[in-house]
């Protein structure tokens, strides 16, 4: 299969022509990726099993990871949920659109293959022009996991799509890199308080003063995953990567110990000392988060693809957006226990 390639202008009349013939490969049960302002989905027809299963097959992703439902207004989300609990009003008036997924009872009109089986569908708007205009034009929900390979580093852009995806999916609409760069929250608003299953792009800080406390969810040994994503391997790079405390000291004391080719997420303006074959990417401003976070993902592919043997990152703090950072770095370090 050939992978379109559409290129989002500017131009207002041209790019709405793109958002037609894309929204017509989804028609047809075609796969679509497509920008969010979080990172790149791969997108199908919610309501077209065969559409849905591609995804699965596409990505290599196991079938018993439930998807997202991105929906352009609240009445399309609510209309996937047959209960729609009271929080929900306010959380969708202070971050939708915008990087929150919510958790409700599933309705009998969404299909058991996007959750997995389970009784709870996740939902989400993006707050993204190109997302927006393609829900639209198809007119109803498009499900989308990120548009990566199953396990992989989330995309950023629309070349880490291709990089992953290239011949495996119908097209691409390429509107540049995203700008939160880490993924959506997931929070089941089923529950009293209301459980974090992923930490994203709105922080826990930020819900608790719209809705009071929130827990964040910690898997135990013996419970069954609710939300299978959350397995501890995730997001990794093809790199062995290596989090170090986060001061320059620490930094440099293991790029010192590292004999072999190294990638070094280096934070803007901490001059260490480089060994010879060691290769740098600028994380941004350490303690600016958001900063960060919207290059996290494009620095591990970029060091990735520049063949290093390890990669060494200093450790974001657990506050604010710190958190969703440290959780991906966390699950993208994590070695099997052979
Ligand atoms: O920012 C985002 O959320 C991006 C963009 C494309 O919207 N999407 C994304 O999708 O990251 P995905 O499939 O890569 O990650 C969704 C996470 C997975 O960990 C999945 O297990 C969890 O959300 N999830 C989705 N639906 C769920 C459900 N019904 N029940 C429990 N967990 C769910
Ligand atoms: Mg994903």
């Amino acid at each position: 299969m050939v992978t379109k390639v559409f290129k989002i202008t500017g131009n207002q009349k041209f790019d709405s022509e793109i958002i037609k013939q894309a929204a017509a490969i989804l028609e047809k049960g075609g796969l679509v990726a497509f920008p969010t302002e979080t990172v790149y989905g791969l997108g199908a027809d919610a309501l077209n099993i065969s559409a849905v299963k591609k995804i699965y097959k596409a990505k290599q992703r196991p079938s018993s990871n439930p998807l997202i439902c991105h929906v352009d207004s609240l009445e399309m989300a609510k209309k996937l949920a047959v209960r729609v609990p009271v929080v929900f009003n306010s959380l969708a008036a202070k971050f939708m659109p915008g990087p929150l997924t919510l958790l409700m009872e599933k309705s009998k009109a969404v299909p058991t293959i996007i959750t997995a089986g389970a009784s709870k569908v996740s939902v989400r708007i993006p707050n993204h022009k190109v997302a927006l205009a393609l829900i639209k034009a198809l007119g109803r929900a498009i499900v989308a996991p990120s548009a990566n390979i199953s396990g992989r580093t989330s995309p950023t852009s629309a070349e880490h799509v291709l990089e992953d995806l290239d011949g495996r999916i119908d097209a691409i609409i390429d509107a540049g890199s995203t700008t939160v760069g880490v993924e959506s929250t997931v929070l089941d608003i089923t529950k009293v308080p209301a459980v974090i299953f992923r930490p994203g792009g709105v922080t826990k800080e930020q819900l608790e003063k719209v809705i009071g406390k929130v827990k964040l969810y910690k898997k135990t040994d013996t419970e069954i995953t609710p939300s299978p994503g959350m397995s501890l391997k995730h997001y990794s790079s093809k790199s062995e990567l290596i989090l170090v405390k986060p001061d320059k000291k620490s930094l440099e004391a293991q790029v010192s110990k590292i004999k072999a080719a190294v990638g070094i997420m280096l934070p803007r303006g901490w001059d260490i000392k480089l060994p010879e074959n060691s290769v740098v990417y600028n994380v941004g401003i350490w303690g600016n988060w958001k900063q960060v976070a919207s290059k996290l993902f494009a620095g591990l592919r970029y060091l990735d693809s520049q063949n290093v043997n390890f990669i060494i990152c200093p450790m974001p703090e657990d506050r604010g957006l710190g958190s969703a950072l440290r959780d991906r770095l966390t699950r993208a370090s994590y070695k099997d226990e052979k």
